[in-house]
């Protein structure tokens, strides 16, 4: 099955490059056709040379969005490489939780959400530490491009095979209501996240500041322009002695003087302007 007449596979790259950061290079037409065809069959077109042809005709309707989407990869899980979860809680939390002791309020951004266990898990987390939290104003809002998988992380259902990558026993008797043959996110979890639609390349303009910016594996699969200019818009919404937490193929370096690591915490950066004596050391 071909992919489409050369300049309309040429324009749905760069079109996807400009909405979503991602390059899709001539080697990446497996990706295209396995992610597209599916795609092309539920819309009930022929083929993917029409669905390339009608988006390049419409690159800001439904079907755009739709096709822009599926490019993306979703994958995620619960407490996802454990040890930022781990310096949150042994590091991070207890220097917020003393430096914010007279407002007691905390916000957190999980950017790139994807279907919603990233900022499941920073709710159950801060649930967790209720003995220090309990009477603190939290807000957690979560992230997404993508209006498919936002609706999935809304729901907040999930399979067995998803529950048991990355939650405990204990997790899963304590913050999961059974629902048939999967698991809803117990109330009071859900209650703490707030979802939002948004794009990483369209600015942070529409954002508040954040204590903690938690951005993901999405950056590894952008362009290096859109790297930096993605990291340079989230040094905005930090506040001073906040920090950024990337995931773990992911960094700054060579992309922005934005921010610098965090010393003795792996993935955690902080912005440069604020003084070397209020740095957290591990
Ligand atoms: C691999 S998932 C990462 C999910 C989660 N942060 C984690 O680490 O488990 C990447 C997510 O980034 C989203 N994404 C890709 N490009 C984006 C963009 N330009 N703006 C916002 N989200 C984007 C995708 O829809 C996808 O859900």
């Amino acid at each position: 099955m071909s992919l489409g007449a050369p300049d309309d596979v040429e324009a749905f790259r760069r079109l996807v490059l400009e909405r979503s950061g991602l390059i899709l290079s001539a080697d990446k037409d497996y990706l295209l056709k396995s992610r597209l065809e599916p795609i092309a069959r539920a819309e009930g077109l022929p083929d993917v040379a029409t669905m390339m042809r009608q988006v390049r005709i419409a690159p800001v309707g439904r079907m755009a969005q739709r096709c822009i989407d599926g490019m993306a990869t979703h994958e995620s899980f619960f407490f996802r490489d454990i040890t930022p979860f781990d310096q949150l809680r042994d590091v991070i939390l207890p220097q917020l939780w003393a430096s914010r002791s007279q407002t007691k309020t905390l916000r957190i951004w999980s950017a790139a959400c994807s279907s919603g266990q990233e900022p499941y898990s920073l709710a159950m987390m801060l649930r967790e530490e209720q003995a220090k939290f309990g009477d603190w104003k939290i807000e957690i809002l979560a992230t997404d491009f993508s209006q498919p998988i936002l609706e999935r992380a809304r729901s907040a259902l999930y399979s067995d095979f998803e529950v048991r990558r990355g939650l405990t026993d204990q997790r899963q008797a304590r913050w999961l209501v059974r629902e048939g043959g999967a698991f809803r996110i117990a109330p009071e979890i859900r209650a703490m996240v707030q979802f939002r639609h948004h794009n990483l390349l369209d600015g942070m303009a529409t954002l508040r500041k954040f204590d903690l910016i938690f951005c993901r594996n999405v950056l590894i699969y952008f362009e290096p322009a859109k790297k930096a200019q993605t990291l340079e818009g989230i040094a905005t919404c930090l506040v001073p002695d906040g920090s950024l937490i990337l995931g773990s193929a992911e960094t700054v370096v060579g992309l922005t003087g934005s921010f610098q690591p965090t010393p003795g915490l792996r993935g955690v950066f902080r912005t440069r302007s604020q003084p070397l004596s209020q740095r957290a050391v591990a």
